[in-house]
Parts: structure tokens; sequence; C-alpha cells
């Protein structure tokens, strides 16, 4: 049987490939997507949503426009995807229908309440619609099974990894609020994402995939990549796929609890994720976090699901 999800996302082009792969995925029964601002403003976000799952035959698929900006503060835009959130694909038809009245928190809370079962949540992009929904429907969050969410890095600061990771970055305080609500939270952040790079072996593997889509994802990928190779001189990484693989299989990576803390002060680590791996805080675990990551496995589903 399909596990049935609600996702919540800010495409963006690793959000765009992490729909598209939800959508064909049989493990996977894709009830809503719901849209934030992050990668780009929420209007263009949506538009992206509505335009990637009309292209790929998902246009039953609802979706439910989210938060303008950040719960406390001004909205400062993801840099990596270009003016549209999703430039590089010319030939993707403009949105043929519109976004749901509702708002994506009632739209979240709705879908939610009524689930027979708790489910999972996949979030790619910042937390304001989540965090906004901790905060008005506070009735629902026990029917959340677990909230998959793309965000945060804790052990390897490097030459490719920054102290900050943007989603956690663009809506701290929504972050804060999510850490604090109970919510079973798997945080799949950038000390496994920034192992599931495209590199000449993908790009050759995704050559290989001759079809509208297929070229369609090389195309995106080809503009995605410039902000990595030219800043980091590495490709680009398969952040929100990775997150959305977990709830095909969830063994791709490994995991352990941790209580963390979002930074809400500092200057140059503003936004940071802390994780208190020893309980040294003496504050009970908050989440679990992705350590290791089975690259080659991943790329293999991902890979399966695009062709
Ligand atoms: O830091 C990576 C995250 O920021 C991804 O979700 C990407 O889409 C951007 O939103
Ligand atoms: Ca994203």
């Amino acid at each position: 049987m399909p596990t049935p999800i609600l996702y919540d996302c800010d495409p963006g082009h690793d959000d765009a490939i992490a729909l598209v792969m939800a959508h064909r995925s049989s493990a996977i029964d894709l009830l809503g997507v719901t849209t934030t601002c992050g990668n780009a403003e929420v209007e263009k976000t949506t538009s992206n949503a509505i335009r990637i799952l009309d292209f790929i035959g998902a246009s039953h698929v609802p979706v439910a426009q989210g938060c303008v900006r950040p719960l406390a503060r001004p909205l400062i835009l993801g840099t990596a995807d270009g003016p549209s959130g999703l430039e590089g694909s010319p030939y993707l038809p403009m949105p043929r229908r519109t976004a749901l009245k509702q708002h994506a928190v009632d739209f979240l809370a709705e879908k939610l309440e009524e689930a027979p079962e708790p489910m999972i949540v996949v979030a790619t992009g910042p937390l304001c619609n989540i965090g906004l929904l901790v905060l008005k429907r506070p009735d629902v969050l026990p029917k959340i099974k677990e909230l998959i969410w793309m965000g945060g890095v804790f052990y390897r600061k490097s030459e490719i990894i920054t102290p900050t990771e943007f989603n956690a970055f663009c809506d701290p305080e929504a972050l804060k609020i999510v850490l604090d609500s109970q919510i079973p939270l798997t945080m799949v952040g950038l000390d496994v994402t920034m192992q599931v790079l495209i590199e000449a072996p993908q790009y050759e593997e995704l050559a290989g995939i001759d079809t509208p889509l297929g070229r369609l994802v090389m195309d995106w990928l080809k503009f995605y990549e410039k902000l990595h190779r030219n800043s980091m001189g590495v490709g680009g990484a398969m952040h929100d796929p990775l997150a959305l693989a977990l709830v095909i299989d969830p063994s791709l990576v490994r995991t352990r609890p941790a209580h963390i803390g979002v930074d809400l002060n500092a200057t140059y680590a503003f936004g940071a994720t802390v994780a208190d791996f020893w309980q040294e805080r003496g504050e009970a675990d908050n989440a679990r976090i992705a350590y290791e990551v089975d690259a080659d496995r991943f790329f293999a589903l991902m890979f399966d699901l695009l062709r």
C-alpha cells in the first residue's frame, strides 16, 4: 500500500525533482502539495509547483499556497534557483490552473484532521507553514506520524558546508516552534545531502533517460549546479530528493536522536542548528538527525523514478 504524504516545498530545482519522485513512486500517495517562500517568493514557488505537477500528469494533486514570508523576520531569498525559482526550463508550460483558495496551513490541518491514521509530512523549504500550523492548529499535530525535513547541519562544517543551512536560516523562529512542538522530526541536513552531488557519473546516467522529463531534469540540473560549481567547486546537491526518498526507503540514511537548538541571536552563525549529542544541556531529544547516507543506493532510486 502506498504511503500517503503531504509535501510542503519551495520549488526550487531540487524541490522540483523531489516532487517528480513523489508522484512517480508507487510507494507514495501524494495527497497534496503546499508551498512556502524560500527559494523564491511564494507566488513563484506555487506557480512552479503547479507547472511541474501538470507537466508530469499530476494535475489532480491539489496545491495550496502558504506563507509569503518567515514568521518573525523579512524574507531572504535563496539564490540557487534564479529569479523564477526554476530557471532553465523554458518549455515547462505556464500554470493552467490556480492554487486552492485555502491557505496551506488550513489545507494541511484539514488533510491531517481527516486522515484515518497519523501520516508523514515532508517539508523541504523553510518551516513557515509548519510553524504556523503548530500555532494555529495544535489539535492536529498528533496526526503527524513523522515530519521529514530537509534542513540543518550538525557535524561537518567545511569548505563546502556552510555553518548554517538555508531552510533553517530563512525561518529559524519557525524551526524553534517546530522543535518545541513534540512533532516526531527527522532532520536531513547538509551532513548527508552534500554527499549526494550531481557529478559526471550522474550526468551520464541522466543523459541516458531520453524522455521529455529526462531532458527537463537535465536542463534544471545544468542551471542548478552553477551556484554550487562557482562557489564551492562541486555539483548540485540533491538536498530535497534525499529527504523525500526517506519516505520510500528510510534505510538510505542512518539517524541518531539529539536535542537540537537553533541560534536566534548569533551574528555569523544566525540560524545555526546545534546538536547536543551527549545530553549536556539536560534537555530531552527533540529530533533525529541523519548522519550517514548510502549515496549509491539513493541515486539508484532517484534515477529509477526518473526513468
Ligand atoms: O539548503 C538546501 C535547501 O535550501 C534546499 O531545500 C533547497 O531547495 C533550498 O531551499
Ligand atoms: Ca527546498
